[in-house]
């Protein structure tokens, strides 16, 4: 069992390729990071194992099963995905816009104008999982960045998922919430679930991951346990070298810039 790339290319049809030779395995239990400078192709590479990119070249397999033979709600219920940017907000509450997920995934009847005790019990434990319990009520466009992030997030766990694909789900978020987020993905994965994860932070990326992936022009570079994968020499072939690293014992370096 695994949402398995392989040999992945994909381009927006402009002949210069955003992702070439990509092989990745996603399996249960595991909580992979995935980072790299802008214009990598991190969200080109969640959005091809999400289906929603058709890439050029190579397949992408949900248990073995090529992604487009899974029927859309079936996958919903497998397979979750958060984008990088969601577009204006829709004038729902903050109950209604994680019932979606819930709904998408077919907790409670898809065709109920009011969602059945199934979805509610749903949409209240993905919000309590994000700590936004107490928005329930508020709309959607009313809320803070990163009050907006939070739920967008609980609307995807409301799918109740086995994988979980988060484009920079901790954007726009407060350290605390950075850490609590990121330690309830850290949970899920102990529970058996799969989560990669794009992260612009190391730091928080070496804290709670298993592996660091990172992808460097359209090609996967390096894959490994964070204390591999942090090393001066690759970071600044990859990032430049505005950053420095402050060893720590036993313990993953810390990226600092500098
Ligand atoms: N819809 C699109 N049409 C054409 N080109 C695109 C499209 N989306 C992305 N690109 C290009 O593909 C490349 C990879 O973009 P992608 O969004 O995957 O990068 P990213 O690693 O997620 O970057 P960031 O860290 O800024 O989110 C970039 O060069 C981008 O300009
Ligand atoms: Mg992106």
């Amino acid at each position: 069992m695994a949402l398995a790339a392989e040999n992945l290319r994909a381009d927006y049809g402009e002949g210069s390729p955003v992702l070439e030779g990509v092989d990745l395995a996603l399996e249960p239990g595991r909580f992979l990071a995935l980072a790299g400078p802008n214009g990598a192709g991190k969200s080109t590479l969640l959005r091809c194992l999400a289906g929603l990119h058709l890439p050029q070249a190579g397949r992408v397999l949900l248990d073995g099963r090529p992604l487009a033979a899974i029927p859309p709600r079936r996958r919903a219920r497998i397979l979750g995905y958060l984008p990088q940017e969601v577009g204006p907000a829709f004038p729902f509450t903050v109950a209604e816009a994680v019932a979606l997920g819930a709904r998408v995934a077919g907790h409670g009847r898809w065709f109920e104008t009011r969602p059945g005790r199934e979805c509610r019990e749903a949409v209240r434990r993905a919000l309590e999982q994000v700590d936004a319990l107490d928005l329930e009520e508020r709309l959607l466009g009313e809320l803070s960045g990163g009050e907006r992030r939070r739920v967008l997030v609980a609307s995807v766990l409301a799918q109740e998922p086995r994988y979980l694909l988060l484009d920079e789900p901790a954007a726009m978020l407060d350290l605390h919430h950075q850490a609590w987020l990121f330690s309830l993905f850290r949970r899920f994965c102990r529970e058996g679930l799969a989560v990669l994860c794009v992260t612009h932070d190391l730091n928080l990326a070496a804290t709670f991951a298993d592996e660091i992936l990172i992808l460097d022009r359209h090609i996967l570079r390096a894959r490994g346990a964070p204390a591999e994968v942090l090393r001066e020499e690759l970071l600044h072939e990859v990032f430049g070298e505005r950053l420095e690293l402050l060893p720590r014992p036993g313990r993953a370096p810390a990226v600092l810039p500098r």
